[in-house]
């Protein structure tokens, strides 16, 4: 099996992590996967973004978890990637499974992990509330959570059981504890980033047992090497031109 994913929709085509972004991804024919990243407002409502700061991807400033859901509801979360996505703002969670709910499309849903003094509450907050809104989504769809932080797995371990758990990294924060870490939250699925990447590596982590995602890969010869050395799948800006790679 080689699974393709959506990473954060089709944002070589749409502005990442939109609902414009995620339509697009369920129009790829064979696509069966899309990630999306969630994050905390202050206020405790989730949204549907990658940075920590609304800078890049809206068009407002300021850190999410340090705002209320009032004040960036209007943000347009497409005008930077182009005037026809204008209307596009940050998308909610509820929105995402009702697409899924739709389109039947399986969610791979990031926790990003929450700073500050109260980030603790909040990761509990946000892992409760996924568990809740995953509740209307349709049985038959198939749930990922993946995280880099190993208290928001554990929570998710604890709240919503039922869920296969990820355990993301960087290429450099790869280290000899990977297993330990992946014991901790009681995970066997290994994300991991592109860069540097090795066969050699690729073998440790299958030979030991485990799944192994790659991210980001937006190169076909690259997407097809990783899947000749047996990675189970790789996250792409590019679905759509990396979907016949799947198997
Ligand atoms: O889960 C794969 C990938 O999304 C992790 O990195 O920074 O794109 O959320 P990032
Ligand atoms: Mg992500």
């Amino acid at each position: 099996m080689f699974t393709i994913y959506g990473h954060r929709g089709l944002p070589s085509k749409a502005p990442e992590n939109t609902l414009a972004s995620f339509k697009k991804a369920t129009s790829v024919s064979d696509l069966k996967w899309i990630e999306l990243d969630v994050a905390i407002t202050k206020d405790e409502q989730l949204v549907i973004i990658h940075d920590d700061y609304l800078d890049r991807t809206t068009d407002m400033v300021g850190e999410v978890s340090q705002l209320n859901y009032n004040e960036i509801k209007h943000a347009s979360a497409g005008s930077w990637f182009g005037n026809e996505y204008e209307a596009e703002h940050l998308s909610t969670l509820k929105e995402i499974i009702d697409l899924a709910n739709n389109t039947k499309i399986n969610l791979n849903i990031e926790l990003k992990g929450v700073s500050g003094p109260n980030g603790s509450e909040l990761s509990e907050s946000m892992v409760t509330q996924v568990s809740e809104i995953l509740k209307s989504l349709d049985s038959q769809i198939e749930v990922l959570i993946s995280s880099f932080n190993i208290y928001l797995l554990k929570l998710a371990e604890s709240i919503m059981p039922q869920y296969q758990r990820a355990l993301i990294f960087k290429a450099s924060g790869f280290g000899k504890d990977w297993r330990t870490l992946l014991n901790f939250c009681n995970s066997n699925i290994v994300n991991i980033e592109d860069t540097k990447l090795t066969q050699a590596r690729v073998k440790e982590i299958k030979n030991a047992g485990y799944a192994l995602n790659v991210w980001t890969v937006n190169n076909q010869l690259r997407a097809n090497q990783l899947a000749n050395w047996g990675v189970d799948g790789v996250f792409t800006d590019k679905a759509d031109t990396l979907i016949h790679l799947q198997r």
